[in-house]
Parts: structure tokens; sequence; C-alpha cells
């Protein structure tokens, strides 16, 4: 056969369009929101590092496998054939992949255990998947009065937390790109992940396992907030329920009592614990604080007040039918109103 050399002119628009690949593919979302190459935190810059690594390795690799590939094209076939397989198969085949792969795992795994195992000293805060939303629970110091709010996590920015987790039905995985890795939630067993963020700052997280129709919905927000600021937070969170202070309200803390109380609860009140009731006998969100949240339904209100919960009760009902929320169709609007200025009050 007869030996051809192809013209390398023929190859660069394909380097061209790799190249504007790799460029186009970089893009991030403003300011890196939910992304991993945007570490706000030592465990999340311990994984940015991995990524890191193995991106430049990568690149490595390509370039010398490139090289061989365009020696192998355009060397004339006859100074070719005097390469040994031999040599090239022990380098790139043996002392290559146990020259880099050794490092990353080592690597790897002494991270993943760094961030996984138990913290003496670090706040800790129960996380309780559900289909489809995130029950996140403060503790009480004698494990009274222990605080519930749904999709938003608070943390004390500066300070290692202690994230126990588990799933109330299927298996969800909790992930938060800027602060830590993912990790799964199982009905059957307790993880940990420890979170810290540098900085204060909003993060958003999102369930990272396929867990039904609403999955893409299971998002979170993770607030870190400057120690002091996150204790008020968590003292004003551990306060009774507002009660209602107009004609409008009350009737809406009672429509709540009738319509919502099986699910939801309010903390102290007729749609409260009564003791006989255990927090985790309701499937829903505890409300007792709900305007006091940055967003409601998972993102879907990002200002909560009476006219926008209004809007958003009948979406609520009709969207979240097929998880359990029963059809409401008797509430009518001045009903609906009534329940969404008692529940814009209770901040
Ligand atoms: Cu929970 Cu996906």
């Amino acid at each position: 056969m007869e030996g051809k050399v192809p013209e390398p002119g023929r190859f660069w628009p394909w380097l061209v369009l790799i190249a504007v690949s790799c460029v186009v593919a970089g893009c991030g979302g403003e300011g890196g929101e939910q992304s991993m190459l945007a570490p706000r935190g030592p465990a999340a810059g311990d994984i940015a590092n991995i990524w890191w690594g193995m991106f430049w390795g990568g690149c490595a690799i390509f370039l010398l496998v490139m090289v061989l590939a365009f020696y192998v094209v355009f060397r004339h076939p006859d100074k070719r054939a005097k390469l040994r397989a031999t040599p090239f198969i022990l380098a790139g085949g043996l002392a290559l992949p146990l020259l880099t792969l050794t490092p990353l795992l080592f690597y790897g795994v002494t991270a993943g255990y760094r961030w996984s195992a138990p913290v003496e000293d670090a706040y800790r805060i129960e996380v309780i998947g559900n289909q489809f939303w995130w029950d996140i629970r403060y503790p009480g110091a004698d494990g009274q009065g222990t605080v519930a709010v749904a999709n938003e996590l608070r943390i004390p920015a500066g300070q290692p937390v202690e994230l126990i987790l588990r799933s109330r039905d299927v298996i969800h995985s909790f992930w938060v790109p800027n602060l830590a890795g993912k990790m799964d939630v199982f009905p059957d067993r307790l993880n940990r992940l420890r979170i810290e963020a540098d900085e204060p700052g909003v993060f958003r997280g999102q369930c990272a396992e396929f867990c039904g129709l609403r999955h893409a919905h299971m998002v979170f927000q993770v607030i870190a907030q400057a120690p002091d600021e996150f204790q008020h937070w968590l003292a004003a969170q551990r306060e009774p329920a507002r009660a209602p202070e107009s004609e409008l309200q009350q009737q809406g803390q009672r429509l709540f009592a009738s319509e919502c109380g099986h699910c939801h609860q309010v903390r102290d009140t007729v749609a409260g614990n009564s003791g006989a009731q255990a927090k985790d006998a309701r499937p829903g969100p505890d409300l007792t604080h709900i305007a006091s949240r940055r967003q409601l339904g998972a993102g879907t209100i990002t200002e909560i007040n009476a006219a926008n919960v209004a809007e958003w009760l009948p979406y609520h009902r009709k969207t979240d039918v097929q998880i359990g929320m029963p059809d409401l169709s008797s509430l009518d609007e001045p009903s609906r109103r009534a329940l969404a200025a008692y529940l814009a009050h209770l901040r």
C-alpha cells in the first residue's frame, strides 16, 4: 500500500470547532450560582481542586494523545515502522495510569472521609427529604422546641455545620454545589454531610437524584449568616406563631385549621401539635413562620405577601394534588384571600 500523508490544513476547522465548544461550555451562571467551580467553603474547595486537577491532567493527556496521533498520521510510513510498541505500552498503559490515578484516588478518598465523618464541635441540623420538599430541623438544646423550616437551610457562616440526612419516602440527593459535594438521602439510614460557608451569602441547592415527577422542583436555598444574626433568626423561629390581628386573619386562621391543619401545622395554635400528634405525623411543611422565609413553593414566590400567596394557593393545590395535597376546590375567592392574609401575617 502506498503511504500517503494527508494535508494538515484539513484539520484546522475541526480544531477551531473544538476550541470554541470548550469556551462556550465554560459559561457559568451569574456569579457562579449553583456551580461547584465557584467554591464558597472548604469542602467545595476540596472538590473544586479535584476537578481542576482532573481537568488539567485530562488536557495534558489529550495533548499527548493528539501529538502521537499527528505523528502517526504525518510521519512517513517508513520511519514510523521503526517505532517499537513495548515502550509505548509500558509507559502509556502502565506507568502513566499508575502515576496519575493513584494520587487522584488518594486525594478523593481522603477528602470524601474528611467531609462525611462526624465532627465534635459542629453545629448539627437535621435535613429530611420528602417528595418534593426539604424539611430542615433545628433541635432545641434539651431536645425540646425543635424548629422546622421548609426548603430553607440557614447556617452560621465560618463554622462547620453537620447535616444529618434522611428521607421520609424515596431516595433523594442533597446538593449545594457552592458549599459541598452531593450526599444521597435514604429512608432507612442516616447520612452525614459537613458543610461550611466561608462568608455570609445565599446559595442555591437542588435535589440531585430523580425522585418523581416533580424532582426538578425540589429546590432549596442555603443562607449563611453571620453567627449572631443566625442566632437571632433561630430565636425568632422558636417564638410561637403570631396571633391574627384582623377579622380577615382570624377567619384565615379558622380556615387553616379546618382545611390545611391535617397536613400542615402552625405551632401553638389549634393547627399546632397537641402533644398526642407527633410532628412527623403531618406530611406537609411546618408553617409557623412561613412569611419569614425568603421563598415559597420552592422558589415559585420570591416575595411573600397576601396578594402573592392568594394567587399561588390554587396553583399550589393543583400541582401538588399528585403528591397528596387534597383538592380543596370548595375554597372560594374570599376564603382564599382570608387564608392568604393569615399566612402572609405569620412572619
Ligand atoms: Cu428529591 Cu429528586
